[in-house]
């Protein structure tokens, strides 16, 4: 066991590096299972920040969008304090050297995104965004001598007493190791959601829910876990991850075929392909079922500048072998977002004391059943800050703080990627796009399958949240949002509620 005086910070994605910035110079200690830059969804974010940077846009419109979007579980409060801090926000990121692409007047140039009224996507080399952001901060965080980075380390429990967190326990990520217990008098959870547990997802492949399944696991409340955002345009070339095409893309006018040529978003939504991002997503996934191969068309409108315009995408098509310059790109609709996660306040403080969670891990109200394109970056700049304010409130500053040394003992054991693999199958036939009664029953006893005989803690984290999932998703009778159940397709008024829920109780649906 190591204690130390430093807050904890599990995760090294945009929440978690931009909160070790703002707790500056207080102590630190930043757990990431890759090398800094490596594994975080934050990176491969391709289109942007949402902010309200036009002379004509507004925080409010933003919240509106956001709310509409949301399906009605949207918090109003959270989308107001949340919209309202973005163009701070993006001028920090700017201060900090975030090379954001800029018009010949200086102004932020703007994408278009689905289901917002207005091109509100501020964005770097085109879709470079995560990347970018990412990189700043990593510059940033390394040249901060009070943030201590601690790289190939996996966070796998936390440690509570009496209802306060009091520690994590840590292992090695690349190799098998003991557990090390280290208490710290804060904990902030910034480590991502949940996509790995599907097959088919746009998440990097660590991001299995094991964070918001360790919180659920020490007895952490849960929000909205039935609330999973699919991606209806990954590039469906067998990649796994799936790589992303923008829906960036679509704002420029690229539009939605099948293999028949048929173009069949109108008939489907009156804002077509630029419709919430729920809705296309589920037309894709029935093209693909119906076996009309449905594809991304970016042709008429962008020809060659697909290629210089959107970098990361034009490389993805390039592995696959597809030049989107003379056909249009095949895509499926992929796990992308968690808008559920750990409950937290306005304060970002979990139902647990001394417990902060931001970033995709959290489920803050922001984004209800479907969130708004673009708004996750935002989230996480936005909580990552409020964490790191209610943390130095919470807690006196301490004096001379040391590196923490991390001598593991030998043990451990490995995930089981084989029965990650049924359960992650099993998550996407039963829990995916379009989910029933059979479907979310059957998912659910392949995960107490693959429960019952897990080795590990990691293991035990993914189980967790799959759980809360497809419980949560069983439990809920309507559809609303990201989450559409074939047996209920109405949206029921009487259920527009949020879902707080235990691992306990998701365990007793
Ligand atoms: C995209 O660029 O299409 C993804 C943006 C997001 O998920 O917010």
């Amino acid at each position: 066991m190591i204690t130390t005086d430093r807050v904890l910070i599990v995760g090294a994605g945009l929440g978690a590096l931009y909160a070790a910035l703002k707790l500056a110079p207080r102590p630190v200690l930043v757990i990431s299972p890759e090398t800094l830059g490596e594994g975080a969804s934050s990176a491969w974010a391709q289109g942007g920040v949402a902010a309200a940077m036009a002379a004509s846009d507004s925080s409010e419109s933003h919240a509106r969008d956001t709310e509409y979007a949301g399906a009605g579980t949207v918090d109003p409060a959270v989308a107001r304090l949340v919209t309202a801090e973005a163009r701070h926000h993006i001028l920090d990121l700017t201060a900090l050297g975030t090379p954001f692409d800029r018009d010949a007047e200086g102004g932020y140039v703007m994408s278009r995104e689905a289901a917002h009224s207005v091109a509100r996507v501020v964005r770097v080399k085109g879709d470079q965004a995560g990347h970018e952001i990412m990189q700043t901060l990593i510059a940033e965080v390394r040249a901060t001598p009070s943030v201590q980075v601690a790289e190939g380390v996996l966070a796998s429990g936390l440690e509570v007493e009496n209802g306060q967190v009091t520690g994590v326990w840590v292992e090695k990520a690349r190799e098998p190791s003991g557990r090390l217990l280290i208490r710290t008098p804060a904990v902030l959870l910034a480590g991502g959601g949940s996509g790995g547990l599907f097959a088919v997802t746009t998440n990097p492949p660590r991001i299995r829910g094991q964070v918001i399944g360790m919180a659920a696991r020490a007895g952490a409340r849960i929000a909205d876990p039935e609330f999973v955002q699919f991606h209806p345009t990954a590039i469906a070339t067998g990649e796994d991850p799936a790589p992303l095409a923008t829906e960036a893309l679509r704002g420029e006018g690229a539009i939605l075929v099948n293999a028949r040529g048929e173009r069949f978003m109108p008939a489907v939504h009156e804002l077509a392909e630029l419709a919430p991002r729920d809705i296309v997503a589920r037309a894709v996934y029935l093209e693909r079922q119906a076996g009309r191969e449905p594809a991304l068309d970016t042709r008429a409108a962008l020809g060659e500048e697909v290629l210089t315009r959107f970098p990361a995408v034009a490389q993805a098509c390039k592995r696959a072998g597809i030049d989107p310059v003379s056909c249009p790109i095949p895509v499926a609709a992929a796990a992308h977002y968690h808008m559920g996660g750990v409950d937290v306040d306005t304060a970002g403080r979990a139902s647990l004391g001394r417990l902060w969670v931001c970033g995709e891990a959290s489920s803050t109200g922001l984004h209800g059943a479907n969130r708004l394109a673009s708004n996750g970056l935002l989230e996480a700049l936005v909580f990552a800050k409020i964490c790191a304010e209610g943390i130095a409130a919470a807690l006196p500053a301490p004096a001379e703080t040391p590196e923490v040394a991390l001598d593991f003992p030998p043990g451990g054991c490995v995930v089981d990627e084989t029965a990650v693999a049924r359960m992650r199958r099993a998550m996407t036939d039963g829990v995916g796009v379009v989910r029933d009664a059979a479907g979310l029953t059957e998912a659910l006893r392949v995960i107490a399958e693959v429960e019952a005989d897990a080795a590990c803690e990691a293991m035990r984290n993914m189980t967790a949240t799959a759980t809360l999932i497809a419980a949560a998703a069983l439990k809920r009778e309507e559809s609303r949002g990201g989450h559409f159940r074939a047996d209920f397709p109405q949206t029921d008024p009487v259920l527009a509620q949020r879902t707080h829920i235990t691992l306990a109780e998701a365990l007793e649906i």
